[in-house]
């Protein structure tokens, strides 16, 4: 029987284990595959690949404990995991092209020693682009699109960021009740590296007053006036929402670590902190900042996410039947389909600020609709 191996990498996201479990189902019905395969579910990404022994592939239901990289999986295990986060295979950021530490041969010669005919990755922006490296190598890969940031270019969506919204509006809504019991203005900060589309549809729906994007460098005074006039107008509160990759005009990203990922990352965070002392000097106002962080990333998958997660995995067992590796599958316009992995590095799909964001109130835009 010809086997699919299977790894999530990167930072995990709610709807991940739906997307395996629908590789699985639809891997292993004679109905949806002319010829069934048998899936792998291999641990910690990449790192699963570079560290695992092929020899040892565990049965279905066995945990991988300290060693085990690489377990059969099947329907009657994975039937519950479209309800619960995280990622049940593990992940990791490790990078088997890291300049520094090149293990890809590793990688290659295991996937060749396990049979493997097509291996499903589930990622973002680093996690394929190994996947696409591995491809031009000969290695058949197809990726499906995660990441709560949304920036993925080549697709309209990814998997986890609808969740992520979804926390942002639960925890804006949370805080509001004892900002307006304090007449505190709050300042919540957002994951968001690159794109502010999380800050943005988070900031929309749960309503809140400036939303700050790493788009369009924000400009503290006037940050600091929108809130006094809101205050002088008799609102006891605002929201303040800001996405960590955001930054003054003239300014630097603010980072919580020195240093850099296996993939060359900088760890970002405090630029909320930043924010709320920046509004507390110009308003007088007492203003607290609360970072999300990780809290995005956790719970259990809303019900888009869930579905999404379904389709997608569907969709990538669906291309390796037809042979078309090399891809990702994607959600564009409505539809889904399949770019090329090469089309999606490189690349990044940031907010449109001419068309979604409104520069002067530092918030969604206001026309939708052309005039
Ligand atoms: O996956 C991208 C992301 O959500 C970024 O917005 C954020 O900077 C990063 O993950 C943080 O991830 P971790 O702390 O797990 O490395």
């Amino acid at each position: 029987m010809k086997r699919i191996g299977i790894l999530t990498g990167g930072g995990d996201c709610p709807g991940l284990n739906g997307a395996v479990k629908w590789v699985v189902k639809t891997a292993e019905d004679p109905a949806s595959a002319a010829i069934p395969y048998e899936v792998i579910g291999i641990r910690d990404g990449w790192k699963g690949l570079v560290k695992g022994d092929p020899d040892r592939v565990l049965p279905p239901f066995a945990d991988f404990g300290e060693e085990g990289y690489f377990k059969r999986l099947v329907s009657a295990e994975v039937r519950p995991w479209d309800r619960s986060g995280g990622t049940r295979l593990g992940t990791s950021r490790t990078n088997p092209f890291n300049p520094k530490n090149d293990r890809s041969e590793t990688v290659i010669r295991n996937i060749e020693r396990l049979g493997l005919h097509a291996v499903i990755a589930i990622g973002g922006e680093d996690t394929l682009s190994v996947a696409a490296k591995l491809s031009e190598k000969g290695i058949p890969c197809v990726g499906i699109p995660k990441t709560i940031d949304r920036d993925l270019a080549g697709t309209d969506y990814s998997i986890g960021f609808e969740t992520a919204v979804n926390v942002i509006t639960e925890e804006v809504d949370r805080l509001r009740t004892t900002a307006g019991s304090h007449s505190r203005i709050f300042v919540v900060e957002t994951m968001g590296r690159h794109a502010g589309h999380l800050a943005l549809q988070g900031g929309m729906s749960a309503g809140a007053y400036v939303i700050l994007i790493p788009e369009w460098d924000f400009d503290m005074n006037q940050v600091g006036q929108l809130i006094a006039k809101r205050r002088q107008s008799g609102v006891r509160y605002s929201i303040v929402v800001v996405a960590e990759g955001a930054k003054q005009a003239g300014g630097t990203v603010v980072q919580r670590q020195i240093g850099l990922d296996e993939f060359g990352h900088v760890t970002l965070g405090g630029v909320g902190e930043q924010v709320a002392r920046g509004i507390a000097e110009i308003t007088g106002l007492e203003t607290r900042a609360v970072v999300l962080s990780h809290l995005q990333r956790g719970g259990t998958p809303c019900a888009y996410d869930r579905r999404m997660a379904r389709n997608f995995g569907i969709c990538a067992v669906n291309l390796v039947q037809n042979g078309q590796t090399g891809r990702m599958v994607s959600f564009l316009q409505g539809r889904y389909t399949s770019v090329p992995l090469q089309e999606v590095l490189g690349k990044l799909a940031l907010v449109d600020v001419e068309r979604e964001y409104d520069t002067r109130l530092y918030n969604g835009k206001r026309t939708i609709l052309p005039l």
